[in-house]
């Protein structure tokens, strides 16, 4: 069973449409065993995002993400990382198709809604700096056994 590390980027509390983006990680049959709202400050937003500290926008994605509270999870399921990412939608939002997250709630790519983890390497490491593992709560699906 997969992991991956999602957070709904700042705005998306304000624009209220954290619950529609949760509905669409959830109707497709992903489980959320950790969920928390959080402030990042600067130290945690550059330790995140340090694959992109040499690109011209690491410096406005690290004031942006810092912006406002974000709402971070651990989902998991079956191929995890790969279906939250198809989800998503391309990073860029001129190709995020309509359909997906970021296709059909964002405008503007630094302010692209949601980010999940792309490799299973990049969830262990974000999953790690976001969440203690006393607050994964990996709960058992009842309903599982009918499904398979
Ligand atoms: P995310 O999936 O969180 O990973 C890195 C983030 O950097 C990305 O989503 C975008 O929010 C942001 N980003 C990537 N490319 C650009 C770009 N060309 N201009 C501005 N922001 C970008």
């Amino acid at each position: 069973m997969e992991r991956t590390f999602v957070m709904l980027k700042p705005g998306v509390l304000q624009r209220r449409i954290a619950g529609h983006v949760i509905s669409r990680i959830e109707q497709k049959g992903l489980r959320v065993i950790a969920m928390k709202l959080m402030s990042i400050d600067e130290g945690l937003a550059r330790e995140h995002y340090a694959e992109h500290k040499e690109r011209d926008f690491f410096p406005d994605l690290i004031s942006y993400i810092t912006s406002g509270p974000v709402v971070t999870m651990v989902v998991a399921g079956d191929g995890a990382i790969s279906r939250v990412r198809t989800l998503a939608g391309a990073t860029k939002v001129e190709d995020a198709r309509p359909g997906t997250i970021r296709g059909d709630f964002a405008a503007v790519t630094r302010q692209n809604i949601i980010h999940a983890s792309d490799s299973p390497a990049s969830s262990e490491r974000e999953v790690a700096l976001f969440f203690a593992p006393k607050e994964i709560h990996d709960w058992e699906d009842p309903n599982a056994g009918w499904i398979e």
